[in-house]
């Protein structure tokens, strides 16, 4: 007897989307788990910055941001109700930030903690046909896998970051020390943050100090300005400059 051919397509690409899923994860884990862990350190700014309690490993903190990355109502959502509105919206911060010159068309842009990367449709939008998203799962075309604690991109590869997830960082040092490697010298930084209110509880971090607390683990950047905004919860907006100098490489003389 011969099996019919089109019910099995669909578990099949299941299956395989789970397949991959699990391999992506593994490889993932394989590959951040000692640097990251190793990377929690005592920090000046601890008391403007505290980390939510709660997370008893950083496989735990992967586990909860998967469990909502990963909800099938919420991705559908996402890619429904949600999609023109927040296009709409990023599409106005991203515009204003082009007309103050922070942003061009020949940008190459990374949307940090971009989930179905709507932030990255707004700026191709816009013209900025280089942007492009980063999350934990990848959603292509727009957005590609991740982690902010570990960016899979080489020092210097962008003009300008954008991300509005900085409340999720369980290491925020490592966050801001992540978009500062990635950044070009004079590349700029535009984070949305929940300054005025607390995040959701998928936040791993609440600023309790302002922006000051994050301005100081920039290290190599300078403010360009701070705004009140309206974005998805989010009410303020930081935008940095990185600075000429490299990090951590000693000056030397060329010629
Ligand atoms: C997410 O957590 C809820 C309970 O909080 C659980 O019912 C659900 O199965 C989890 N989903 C995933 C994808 O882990
Ligand atoms: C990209 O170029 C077009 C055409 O010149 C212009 O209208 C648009 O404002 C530019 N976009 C950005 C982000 O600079
Ligand atoms: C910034 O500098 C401080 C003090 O030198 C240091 O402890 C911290 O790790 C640096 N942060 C980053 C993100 O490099």
């Amino acid at each position: 007897m011969s099996v019919p051919k089109k019910p099995l397509l669909k578990p099949f690409f299941l299956l395989l989307l789970f397949l991959s899923f699990l391999l992506f994860f593994h490889l993932y884990l394989q590959s951040t788990k000692t640097p990251i862990s190793s990377a929690i350190a005592p920090s000046s700014t601890a008391a403007l910055i505290r980390i939510r309690p709660g997370f008893r490993s950083y496989d735990d903190y992967i586990k909860l941001q998967l469990n909502k990355t990963l909800n099938p109502r919420l991705r559908h959502l996402w890619a429904t109700r949600d999609w023109d509105r927040k296009v709409r919206v990023f599409s106005r911060f991203f515009a204003d930030l082009a007309a103050e010159g922070l942003l061009s068309n020949a940008s190459a842009a990374l949307c940090v903690g971009a989930r179905l990367g709507q932030e990255v449709a707004a700026l191709r939008g816009l013209g900025v046909g280089g942007a492009l998203g980063m999350d934990l799962v990848p959603a292509p075309p727009l957005v590609v896998a991740g982690d902010f604690h570990a960016q899979p991109f080489p020092d210097e590869s962008f003009d300008f970051e954008f991300s509005n997830v900085f409340d999720h960082a369980l290491y925020p040092e490592r966050f801001a020390a992540e978009v500062e490697r990635t950044l070009r010298p004079g590349g700029v930084a535009v984070l949305h943050l929940a300054v005025h209110r607390r995040g959701d509880k998928y936040s791993a971090n609440d600023l309790l100090g302002g922006v000051d607390g994050l301005v100081a683990l920039f290290n190599h950047s300078e403010v360009v300005r701070v705004r009140k905004v309206d974005g998805f919860g989010l009410d303020t907006e930081v935008v940095l400059r990185k600075t000429n100098t490299k990090r951590n490489k000693p000056t030397t003389k060329s010629k």
